[in-house]
């Protein structure tokens, strides 16, 4: 047996600063996986003066040494992953089979596919609008449950027969956008030679990865397995229907990548110092105020996929404590912690109300009427940008901490106080080869 397998998942609604932690563990890592998602992901890292945005690619990429694998059970978008491999290599990086494979069995993004996340958005009413990001993520993963209308990227390898493929699919998608939306409609050979051309570039690095995967367990290689968005956005254990379409708790990491549940390891849960949600739906803590926009414009919060202001608000300990019961999290990497500085007080939730009455069990679906049961702490006020030691941190930050972990039963062992990869505290983890 080699050293323990690492899930690392976002316990709120995305943007917790996975990205950054999953960079800090690739180094003790063979493989890093993504499971769940898509180009729905923004998965931000910074290497010193330099910052790479990753939608499709694990964000293993920049070390070396480390085979990064897109898992059956993200939704793939060719152009979108080209463009992002052609940047990084435009950045010096490398990229090709040794260090980058694609599940065959992953679903493709179709042209069709955008088109009717937009035309469905645009056709709903206020109130009943999701806020996508627009890259198709719904439509794809409802063809993946359809079947007969769905197209897996290893059907690239197959000139022809995709061609037919991509013709008969096209042909059925015209009648339904004409039928229900008056739309402009796709040209069947069109996109089918586009994607034969993305199919060339790709082909070398499509594989079975599940098999590889499964075989790496065999002989002990360590795996990373790098969550997309967060526990709250969850399609059956989120804020439904305010949610993404795929299964983003650790539950997702066997099916999503074809390995089996004993292979998830030791499970990091991110979360944010206070909470970010992009899109619409229910956010008891949120704070539509001074403090909201202190937090978005300190924490940058600006969508890295859409670049949409991300609504702010308080930490929900009550939210996160659910999602980290779900995923088994065993422990807890904290990030944005030098954001808050110089607040007069930093807030948690602990619990809801609802009718005057407080919650006993926390459901996503009592949101939509909580009010937020809060926990004042004292702010600080010292830039704790350089902090690299626990100890170093100001007292109240700590106490800020120390109630986080109380409330949401783990410990944080992991503390992030800028973007860069080198701001982070290690503290006490479960995970092997750190130091
Ligand atoms: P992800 O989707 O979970 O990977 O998170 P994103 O990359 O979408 O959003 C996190 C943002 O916060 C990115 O812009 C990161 O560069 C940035 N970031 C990560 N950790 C820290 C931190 O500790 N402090 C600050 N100020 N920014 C951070
Ligand atoms: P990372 O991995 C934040 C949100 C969208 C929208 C909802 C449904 O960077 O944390 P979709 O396009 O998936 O159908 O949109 O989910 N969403 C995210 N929010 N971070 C993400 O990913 C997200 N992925 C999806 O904003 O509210
Ligand atoms: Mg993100």
């Amino acid at each position: 047996m080699g050293p323990r397998n690492v899930t690392v998942v976002g316990l709120q609604w995305g943007d917790e600063g996975k990205g950054k932690i999953v960079d800090a563990l690739a180094r003790i890592c063979r493989y890093v996986v993504r499971f769940c998602g898509g180009a729905n992901a923004g998965h931000t890292v910074t290497v010193g003066e330099e910052t790479f945005a990753m939608h499709l690619i694990p964000c293993g990429i920049l070390t070396e040494g480390v085979t990064n694998v897109v898992g059956n059970g993200v939704v793939f978008d060719p152009p979108v992953a080209l463009e992002e491999i052609d940047n990084l290599r435009a950045r010096g990086i490398a990229i090709g089979p040794e260090n980058l494979r694609i599940s065959a069995g992953a679903h493709m993004v179709m042209p069709w596919h955008k088109q009717a996340d937009v035309l469905s958005e645009q056709a709903l009413t206020d109130g009943k609008k999701i806020g996508t990001t627009g890259r198709g993520i719904g439509p794809c993963y409802s063809d993946k449950a359809i079947r007969s209308t769905a197209i897996r990227v290893g059907e690239l390898l197959q000139e022809d027969a995709f061609r037919r493929k991509v013709y008969d699919v096209a042909t059925v998608k015209n009648k339904v956008f004409s039928a229900l939306y008056d739309a402009e409609t796709l040209d069947p050979g069109k996109i089918a030679e586009e994607y034969v051309e993305y199919g060339k570039k790709l082909g070398p690095m499509i594989d079975n990865t599940g098999a590889i995967l499964r075989k790496a367990i065999a002989s002990g290689e360590r795996i990373l397995f790098e969550g997309g968005q967060g526990a709250m956005l969850d399609i059956d254990h989120g804020t439904y229907p305010f949610v993404t379409s795929s299964t983003v708790t650790a539950c997702g990491v066997p099916t999503g990548a074809g390995v089996p549940p004993s292979a998830i390891g030791q499970v990091v849960g991110i979360i944010k110092a206070y909470t970010s949600r992009v899109g619409a739906g229910p956010f008891p803590t949120e704070q539509d105020n001074e403090i909201g926009e202190t937090l978005r414009e300190r924490g940058r919060e600006y969508g890295t996929t859409t670049g949409r202001p991300r609504r702010c608000g308080w930490f929900d300990a009550f939210a996160v404590r659910y999602a980290a019961d779900l995923s088994g999290v065993h422990e807890l990497a904290l990030s944005l912690l030098d954001v808050p500085t110089g607040l007069d007080e930093v807030k948690l939730c602990t619990g809801y109300r609802v009718g005057g009455a407080e919650v006993e069990r926390f459901a996503p679906s009592v949101m939509t009427d909580a009010v937020a049961i809060y926990q004042s702490l004292p702010g600080w006020s010292a830039d704790i940008s350089s902090c690299r030691e626990f100890d170093d941190l100001p007292a109240e930050a700590k106490d800020y901490v120390g109630a986080l972990e109380k409330a949401i039963a783990r410990p944080i062992t992991f503390i992030s106080v800028g973007p860069e990869r080198t701001q982070t505290i290690v503290r006490q983890t479960q995970i092997e080869g750190l130091e």
